[in-house]
């Protein structure tokens, strides 16, 4: 994460943080249009559908749901037994999804909306909310948490996926081995954090050939537990996944990710009294 790209949170309003995924919507969507996007697929997709179990006949949110790819996931695996409602707060994405999704039309709905005040959604209608890979783009992420609550039913899981706040850090990057002579032989020997407590938002792209910057706001392990805790929820399980073990050992350059994790996916359950715990 390179550091002149780095601004106070302060200076970026949520509005000014959608309108930048309003101008990459069109760019994030390609990345699903024909594939499932690399690390989705192989790496925070698998692990999220590890934590969630069985999912026929739920009600599930997608909260932030992009171009509505693993609504349509969901859809698929539950044989259309299944409710999903998909909601993002680019209209960009919310037309793309709506005209990509047609065939699972009978059991997905997407609708435009912000994360951190879903009006327009019924409290306690959910067993599971999902928000993938999307809480760290979300400026008044704890609003965004306390609305998941409102939404789930008692005992709702909620999991969700981030860029790994411990190792994605403002300041984060390879440490390479300088005495292995031309730049592209150069070996990655160590992973660097810095500033990780600093709360910074980082200006940048979701994809190194990508063109269109968004809004990633940098926040501790501790800021998401936190807010967690704050509207009832305990944490129930977590994954750090690593690219799959084929593809590692068929691909050496996978093993540097060994130094590193890059994703962190949590499951939380909304208790009806958690205060004492
Ligand atoms: C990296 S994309 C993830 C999209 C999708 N969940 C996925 O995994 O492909 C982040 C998403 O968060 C959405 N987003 C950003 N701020 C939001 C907010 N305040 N409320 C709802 N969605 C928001 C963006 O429009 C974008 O679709």
């Amino acid at each position: 994460m390179s550091k002149d790209r780095l601004v106070s949170p302060d200076a970026i309003s949520q509005e000014e943080a959608i309108r930048g995924w309003d101008a990459a919507g069109e760019e994030f969507a390609s990345r699903f249009e024909k594939h499932e996007e690399f690390f989705h697929k192989h790496m925070i997709n698998p692990a999220i559908l590890d934590l969630l179990g069985p999912v026929e006949g739920k009600a599930v949110l997608d909260v932030a749901c992009g171009e509505g790819h693993f609504s349509r996931k969901l859809a698929e695996l539950a044989k259309g037994n299944i409710r999903i409602t998909g909601i993002d707060a680019s209209e960009t994405l919310i037309g793309i999804a709506k005209r990509r999704n047609k065939a699972f039309s009978h059991c997905i709905t997407f609708q435009v909306g912000d994360a951190s005040r879903m009006d327009q959604v019924p409290s306690k209608a959910f067993d599971i909310v999902i928000c993938n890979m999307a809480l760290m783009f979300i400026k008044r992420y704890e609003d965004a948490i306390h609305e998941v609550a409102r939404v789930l039913k008692p005992r709702g899981i909620f999991v969700f996926s981030l860029l790994h706040p411990c190792f994605l850090t403002p300041g984060s990057d390879w440490i390479m081995d300088d005495t292995c002579g031309a730049e592209k032989g150069k070996k990655r020997i160590g992973w660097k954090t810095d500033n990780y407590h600093l709360r910074l938002a980082a200006r940048d792209v979701m994809f190194v050939c990508d063109t269109q910057e968004t809004y990633y706001f940098c926040r501790t392990l501790e800021d998401y537990v936190r807010a967690l805790r704050a509207q009832g929820f305990v944490l129930t399980d977590l994954r750090e996944p690593l690219p799959p073990k084929a593809m590692m050992e068929r691909k050496p350059e996978f093993q540097a990710e060994l130094k590193r994790s890059l994703f962190l996916i949590i499951k939380s359950a909304l208790l009806e009294d958690s205060s004492s715990l």
